[in-house]
């Protein structure tokens, strides 16, 4: 069995490891082997590993990595995701699977698809298939100061939205959001009843709401926009995404009864896969035009382990390049 270099998981509670790992073989004849090129150490691809991810079966040896930029053997370069399976994308070579596949044009760099892809696609599939936006609604990004968030902010303008709120805990980044699109910031961190009325007022009247936190702030702004509200009968589509704030929330009956408040979430297994596929060479387009902004800090795979740990800096999204 042909070897290659890999960034290999052998214990939950240990940062992979940069070692030898047997070459990934295509098994249908949509799939084929490709040189990775850059794959993102995204937020989802640490649960992974870590195996707290829903997906996650505990299998090891594993490698890590969801998606990755790859180069054909004739030099075509192409985005995939890979498959929920324990081999990933943070190695020499991966195995793709051509329907999760999008081809790149030439010149895009692979860093900055790499990094990009995975958040802004959270927010972008969310406005165009989950809830798709209508030109000039508003919508509210809970959870701001992300990578995703702050792609969904600029996402949220590039396809229509009248009025973007950006909410977060860190001053200093949400301040920055202002020149990115958002009419508005909302500093969550603070005193509570000053923060949920401030949330109200501004983002009282949202049409959408993009969901990074869950947990505890999800349940506040909940309520904090509802009672804000001067039509409560007017659609509020709540669009769950991330939870780093918390995996459950408890969502007080009278919000789904006094309230238009439609509650649903956005990711795979929401929206299927082929729909996913459809989105992906304009947002390719958004990310190398530059439309949606990226900051990605390449690593050597062959560094793995150190990257793992190292604290990310704020807005940067570690690439792993084999
Ligand atoms: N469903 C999908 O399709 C999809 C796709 C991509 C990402 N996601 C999810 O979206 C979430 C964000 O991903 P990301 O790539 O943006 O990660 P990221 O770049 O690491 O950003 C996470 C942000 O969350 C903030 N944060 C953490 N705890 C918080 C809290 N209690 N209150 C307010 N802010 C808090 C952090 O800011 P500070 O610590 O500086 O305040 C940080 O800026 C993750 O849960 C990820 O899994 C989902």
């Amino acid at each position: 069995m042909a070897k290659m270099n890999a960034a290999v998981v052998t214990s939950l509670d240990e940062p992979p490891h940069y070692q030898q790992f047997e070459v990934p073989q295509p098994a249908a004849p949509e799939e084929i082997l490709v040189d990775v090129l850059a794959a993102g150490l995204h937020p989802r691809v640490r649960s992974g590993a870590g195996g707290t991810h829903y997906t996650s079966t505990g299998t090891l040896p594993m490698i890590p990595g969801i998606d990755a930029v790859g180069q054909r053997p004739d030099g075509r370069r192409l985005y995939f995701a890979a498959g929920d399976g324990v081999i990933g994308t943070m190695a020499d070579q991966a195995v793709v699977d051509l329907r999760r596949a999008v081809e790149l044009p030439d010149g895009v760099d692979a860093a900055k698809i790499a990094a990009a892809m995975n958040p802004a696609m959270s927010s972008w599939v969310a406005l165009r298939r989950r809830v798709p936006l209508r030109p000039g609604q508003s919508v509210l990004v809970l959870g701001a100061t992300g990578n995703a968030g702050t792609m969904a902010v600029q996402v949220a303008r590039r396809l229509g939205a009248g009025h973007v709120v950006g909410a977060g805990r860190d001053r200093e980044r949400l301040d920055a959001l202002l020149s990115l699109g958002a009419d508005e910031v909302v500093a969550l961190a603070g005193e509570q009843a000053g923060a949920d009325a401030a949330l109200g007022a501004a983002a009282g009247e949202a049409d959408i709401v993009l969901d990074y936190l869950w947990g505890k702030p999800a349940s506040r702004a909940m309520m904090a926009l509802l009672l804000a509200r001067s039509d409560r009968s007017r659609a509020l589509d709540w669009i769950q995404i991330g939870a780093v704030a918390g995996p459950t929330i408890e969502l007080p009956s009278v919000a789904l009864r006094s309230a238009n408040l439609r509650l649903q979430g956005n990711g795979q297994g929401a929206v299927s896969p082929a729909a996913y596929l459809a989105e992906l060479p304009a947002l390719v387009q958004e990310i190398s035009s530059g439309a949606i902004t990226v900051k990605p800090a390449a690593v050597p795979l062959a560094e793995v382990e150190a990257a793992w740990t190292r604290p990310e800096p704020a807005g940067v999204r570690t690439v792993l390049v084999p």
